[in-house]
């Protein structure tokens, strides 16, 4: 079987080696890719979507794996596109990717299905919004389109609304577009993932991402900066509560709305004191979750994929180690309010971890960065305890000018 992967990063290296490491062996092939893929994949040369569907069809691609979001929504969506063309994609089309590109969107589908979630009202400038927070701090701004995890503001008090609804209306950070104005939730995070081929689902192995910037959970939110992943993070009792009341129903909105769906989703859940909640969707794997996923995965998640991106459900192909896995994030200088490239990679022979690159480009045999995050280091381990010393003392060991990395990662809230 020949596998594409699209995207470029630490989730698309991870999804790339496992895929490899399937014991139907693929062939692997990605676009964009990065150096660090293309030491396990051929890269498809492509210069936008309908570059890439013909090259797909040139190389004789029999599956299409969508790693990034944006590449679902951009133009016709690459999944409507790869149908057009005849190769089976695990990744939604553009109607359903919908979930993840608009926090509208979103909101509508969980409230029309009676699936739990905050409340929220939707504005259109900056005036609507104060009428909605209506002086109640906590509040959660949310900018209605794809902002790579950057365009949501939890904010304390009036001055850091003010400040996001300048960045979101006056200096249009994000581009065009309205504004969720929603209840604050308080709780532990967890990201639960299904695989969905049509009407049926399987729930993967859970995990926990740390989206703030600083260790304690301070600073800005970020695309994550760690994770944790274990079947054992989240008890049986609350994993039937989370299929019951949220995975369930979603896969039967998206059938009952007429929504396509084949690949993974991905569920942003909040534990709160009535229960878990949904804050948002993402119609893909979550990065750096994905990382610390994929080690614990076992079986053959090529054919898994291949025979789901054709209707064909097969869970008995895969399933999750026992134990845990930690992944942390290195971060380049300035992230995630901007980064910096090109600085020297130092450290990486010695990582005895695995090495995932998010943001990196390999210079005369020397890796530096390219990117706000730069690296995922990630350890498993029988113990929780085993998987997060190694996965810290590891990612010790690599550096790089300004390096940002958060020391507590899976010792918080776990
Ligand atoms: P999102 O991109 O929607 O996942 O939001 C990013 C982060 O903002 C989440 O991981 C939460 O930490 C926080 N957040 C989102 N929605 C809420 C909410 N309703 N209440 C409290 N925190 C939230
Ligand atoms: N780690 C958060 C995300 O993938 O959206």
């Amino acid at each position: 079987m020949k596998i594409a992967v699209i995207g470029k990063g630490g989730r698309e290296q991870a999804l790339v080696e496992t895929l490899a490491a399937s014991p139907s062996t693929p062939q692997l092939f990605s676009f964009p890719g990065s150096d660090a893929i293309f030491r396990t994949a051929l890269p498809l040369v492509a210069d936008g979507l309908d570059s890439l569907i013909d090259a797909m069809v040139r190389e004789g691609i029999d599956l299409c794996v969508a790693g990034e979001e944006s590449y679902l929504v951009k133009g016709e969506g690459l999944a409507n596109r790869c149908a057009q063309a005849g190769i089976p994609c695990w990744g939604p089309p553009k109607e359903s990717a919908q979930l993840e590109a608009s926090k509208e969107f979103a909101k509508k589908f969980l409230t029309k299905h009676g699936i739990p979630t905050g409340k929220a009202q939707v504005v259109a400038n900056a005036q609507e919004a104060r009428e909605a927070i209506g002086g109640h701090y906590p509040t959660v701004l949310k900018f209605d389109g794809l902002a790579a995890g950057k365009g949501v503001a939890v904010c304390q008090d009036e001055a850091s609304a003010e400040a996001f609804l300048t960045e979101v209306f006056e200096q249009q950070r994000f581009g065009e577009g309205r504004l969720l104005v929603e209840e604050y939730l308080t709780g532990p995070e967890i990201s639960i993932f299904a695989a969905i081929c049509d009407d049926q689902y399987l729930v993967l192995c859970p995990a926990r991402d740390y989206k703030r910037l600083k260790d304690g959970d301070e600073g800005p939110n970020t695309g994550g900066m760690g994770a944790v992943a274990s079947r054992s993070l989240v008890d049986d009792d609350m994993l039937s509560a989370i299929e019951r009341t949220i995975v369930a129903p979603t896969v039967a909105g998206l059938q009952e709305d007429g929504l396509p769906y084949r690949g993974f989703l991905y569920f942003g859940l909040m534990l709160t004191p009535d229960g878990p909640k949904v804050i948002e969707y993402n119609c893909r794997f979550g990065d750096p979750e994905c990382e610390a996923v994929m080690p614990l995965l076992r079986g053959d998640l090529a054919e898994f994929c291949g025979a789901g991106a054709r209707g064909e459900f097969k869970p008995e192909l895969i399933n999750f180690s026992e134990g845990w896995s930690v992944c942390c994030i290195l971060a380049s200088a300035g992230y995630p309010a901007s980064s910096h490239s090109g600085d020297t990679i130092s450290g990486l022979e010695d990582c005895k971890a695995r090495v995932f690159h998010c943001g990196t480009r390999c210079a005369d045999g020397d890796w530096e960065t390219a990117g706000g995050r730069v690296l995922a280091i990630t350890a498993t381990g029988d113990t929780l305890e085993q998987a997060r010393e190694m996965a810290h003392t590891e990612s010790a060991k690599v550096d790089f000018p300004g390096s940002q990395r958060r020391s507590d990662i899976a010792y918080l809230n776990v």
